[in-house]
């Protein structure tokens, strides 16, 4: 796996590929990478013929700096864990870097007063910030995004729609540990104990339309989980339930598809 640690790296490997003709896959990152990455991997080597991903913990689209002083790093598994996966290449650039290159700014409408966009000033206009950034450099024909952030991913379409970047973008299933919990990187700052319970967030969302708002916002008061908020939202033809909240001093979301 090609290790590319400048913009240097990163345009002579591009250029090469291209070069060939071949088709590029891109899975951006913020590292501590974990099986819902992973599977982002898989799709992007199933749909193109270079898989590129990126590891940057981008401080743009944090609204809280607390959590981006404790979001977690593990660069050395995550190396491990691409190679294993058969990922061609890895960018992994410095915040100088990522900031010397021109960024965009879209009108989100409505996805950035709902939701994450209420709760996280500013995170939204971070996301598409870096990713536009990364886009103009990695050149990729497609993108790949995690439905775990159904709204990011719908945000990451409009920049693209918005700016007539010639990317496609896919979206993944969320992928859960055994008890259900949504996988992310933020779980690794759960106690042991919070995380063995934590699969109660995914067993509310299935239980939604068949008990009472009250009594599923009185189960999660009694997890202790503090809600910011559970909605249901059509985008297009789907109906999706979304739940964000702090639980055991963590912010954790999660979405499901509902009928
Ligand atoms: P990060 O949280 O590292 O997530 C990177 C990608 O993995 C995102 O597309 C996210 O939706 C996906 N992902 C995370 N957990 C997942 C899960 N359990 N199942 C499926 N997909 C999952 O999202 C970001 O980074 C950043 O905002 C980024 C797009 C890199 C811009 O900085």
């Amino acid at each position: 796996m090609n290790v590319l640690r400048t913009l240097e790296d990163l345009n002579l490997f591009v250029s090469k590929i291209k070069q060939t003709g071949k088709t590029i896959g891109f899975v951006p990152t913020m590292g501590f990478l974990h099986s819902g990455h992973i599977s982002l991997i898989h799709l992007s080597r199933k749909k193109t013929e270079v898989t590129i991903a990126s590891i940057y913990v981008n401080p743009s689209q944090f609204n809280d700096s607390n959590d981006f002083e404790k979001y977690p790093k593990n660069e050395k598994n995550d190396l491990a864990l691409l190679e294993q996966n058969s990922c061609d290449a890895v960018f992994i650039p410095t915040r100088l870097e990522i900031e010397s290159l021109k960024k965009v700014s879209v009108d989100l409408g409505d996805l950035d007063n709902v939701m994450e966009g209420r709760f996280r000033p500013g995170h939204f206009k971070g996301v598409v910030e870096v990713v536009y950034r990364l886009f103009s450099v990695v050149k990729p024909d497609k993108a790949f995004f995690g439905e775990k952030d159904f709204q990011q991913l719908l945000v990451i379409q409009k920049m693209v729609s918005d700016t007539k970047l010639p990317i496609d973008i896919l979206g993944a299933p969320v992928v859960r540990e055994s008890n259900g919990l949504a996988m992310s990187s933020r779980n690794s700052r759960l106690s042991f104990e919070a995380r063995e319970k934590a699969g109660f967030i995914f067993e509310i969302l299935n239980s939604f339309g068949q008990v009472k708002r009250s009594v599923l916002e009185n189960r999660l008061q009694g997890y202790g989980f503090e809600l910011e908020y559970l909605e249901t939202h059509c985008f297009g033809n789907q109906n999706r339930l979304f739940i964000a909240g702090v639980y055991d001093g963590v912010r954790l979301i999660d979405n499901i598809k509902i009928k």
